[in-house]
């Protein structure tokens, strides 16, 4: 039998770490960054990345991730190096960054966090498709997370997430928890100085959708509310249909301290929502057009 069938007919063994033939040296999965060995043209696909955003982002990003990236080692020139990250984040909100070779397993993904350790991405993106992402890399990672990983609500938001994550794996309700994660820490928007303002990682590193999360016609923008968030499926592969509007960041500290296990208890018989549906009891900051989507459906099925 060859290593694919192997992995064919063991499932189990996805779980344990062997992902598309990839075996982990480490059961952690955590690799040297090897920061000498990236080209000149990691260094420039980086840069133009960085430049692009840091142009959109004043006025659209809240001012804690303005702040964590003036305060960080995170300039347009080179890939940062994460042992320096680490050192002022470790002295700000007592976490490390360690180095990955690109998705994780999840019980994986949960000990690092619960731990305080960001697993970020070692790789960059192939150039030639700069806002295609197969998976997270070193540019999701590091300019997307870290700048809100030095905000101490959301430093203790992430631990509580890890540790979150491995009980919901437990009571098989981790859909639920990982559309908390989504909706906040990926693609989340924030009201500040009367303003929707962005702070989730998956937008602030996208260029396409730093403008569409916030002055697109075509998205939902709904007040924040968390078991209507853990109701609603998402989007993996597109722009989001619905984006959702905390009150503040501080709003996080809430869900860090909060037993999630009533919570799942009493969604258990409630009927799942579709990321583009908008309820009678929903705060609606903007309805959305749809009208990206629907067009996307168009040319999806001809
Ligand atoms: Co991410």
């Amino acid at each position: 039998m060859d290593d694919q069938a192997m992995t064919a007919t063991k499932p189990e063994a996805e779980r344990h770490g062997i992902v598309g033939g990839y075996v982990p040296e480490r059961a952690d999965w955590v690799i040297d960054q090897n920061w000498q060995a990236y080209t000149a043209a990691d260094h420039a696909t980086w840069k133009t990345l960085f430049d692009r955003q840091v142009k959109l982002l004043p006025g659209r990003a809240c001012s804690a991730f303005m702040d964590g990236l003036r305060d960080l080692p995170i300039a347009a020139e080179t890939i940062p190096d994460f042992e320096k990250l680490s050192d002022v984040l470790m002295e700000r909100t007592g976490w490390r960054i360690v180095a990955v070779p690109g998705m994780v397993p999840n019980d994986v993904f949960f000990d690092h966090l619960a731990n305080r350790r960001f697993p970020a991405g070692q790789f960059i993106r192939n150039p030639k498709e700069l806002d295609y992402l197969v998976e997270p890399d070193v540019f999701h990672d590091i300019f997307g997370h870290v700048p809100m990983m030095m905000n101490p609500v959301m430093a203790d938001f992430m631990q509580a997430y890890g540790e979150g994550g491995k009980r919901a794996e437990r009571l098989g309700v981790l859909e639920r928890l990982a559309r908390l994660y989504w909706y906040t820490v990926e693609f989340g928007l924030v009201e500040e100085a009367d303003q929707v303002r962005i702070f989730g990682a998956g937008i602030v590193s996208s260029f396409s959708e730093t403008t569409f999360a916030l002055e697109d016609a075509s998205p939902n923008r709904i007040g924040f509310d968390l078991k209507r968030v853990m109701r609603t499926h998402y989007r993996i592969d597109e722009l989001q249909e619905s984006y959702f509007v905390l009150p503040s960041i501080d709003s996080l500290l809430e869900f860090a301290q909060t037993d999630f296990a009533p919570i799942y208890d009493e969604l258990r018989d409630q009927a799942d929502l579709t990321p583009s549906m908008v309820l009678e009891s929903d705060k609606v900051f903007a309805r959305g057009t749809g009208a990206y989507h629907a067009a996307l459906a168009q040319k999806e099925h001809g």
